[in-house]
């Protein structure tokens, strides 16, 4: 059994709930695995107590948090020594008016900043959450949204996740570990 960690950085929600079903499906094949918001970690934190790690993070204006930059450079060496992937989440991975190219090029650019070649990365929809903004990002997504193409009912909000491709991740990822109990 190998003991899994999925640090991941969430705005709005949907990120932790796609690290959250990653660990559900991996604990499912046998393994110990926990999420950890990347931004509440203790300074004692220690990557290398992990048999292995993934990390995931969702796009705004473009970009993947700063914050997390430094902290995957700092736990590189961890990283590239036992099994780990990344994910990326955005409106462009998923959902109508979706940009594959955008998706990866966020994704590319990210792991290039950071210097790191996971064996595994994969981008994933995530959910417009017309709920959850003020009125001033509500009013600028559906402009956003709307010249994309995609939805613009701000009375509800809209998931866009392929949650059998999240679990089809986890699968692959769990395939590189060692045997389950
Ligand atoms: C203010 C704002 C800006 C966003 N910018 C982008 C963007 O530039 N490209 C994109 O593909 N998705 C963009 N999105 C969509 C988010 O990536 C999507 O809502 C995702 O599910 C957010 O994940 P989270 O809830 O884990 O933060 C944006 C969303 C918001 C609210």
């Amino acid at each position: 059994m190998s003991n899994i960690l999925i640090l991941y950085a969430s705005t709005e929600g949907q990120t932790a709930r796609i690290a959250e079903r990653i660990a559900q499906t991996l604990r499912k094949l046998g393994h110990a695995a926990q999420t950890q918001a990347a931004d509440g970690l203790q300074a004692d934190f220690e990557p290398a107590t992990y048999d292995g790690l993934i990390v995931g993070a969702s796009i705004h204006y473009g970009h993947h948090p700063a914050y997390l930059r430094p902290l995957v450079r700092r736990y590189r060496t961890a990283l590239e020594t036992r099994p780990s992937a990344f994910f990326s989440v955005s409106l462009s991975g998923g959902g109508p008016g979706a940009k594959p190219k955008a998706a990866r090029r966020y994704l590319d650019v990210f792991l290039r900043q950071v210097g790191w070649r996971p064996q595994q990365a994969e981008m994933f929809g995530g959910a417009l959450q017309f709920s959850k903004y003020g009125a001033f990002k509500r009013l600028l997504m559906v402009m956003i949204v709307g010249m994309a193409g995609g939805d613009t009912d701000t009375s509800r909000d809209y998931e866009y996740t392929d949650w059998a491709a999240v679990e089809d991740f986890s699968g692959s990822f769990a395939k590189r570990l060692g045997p389950p109990l």
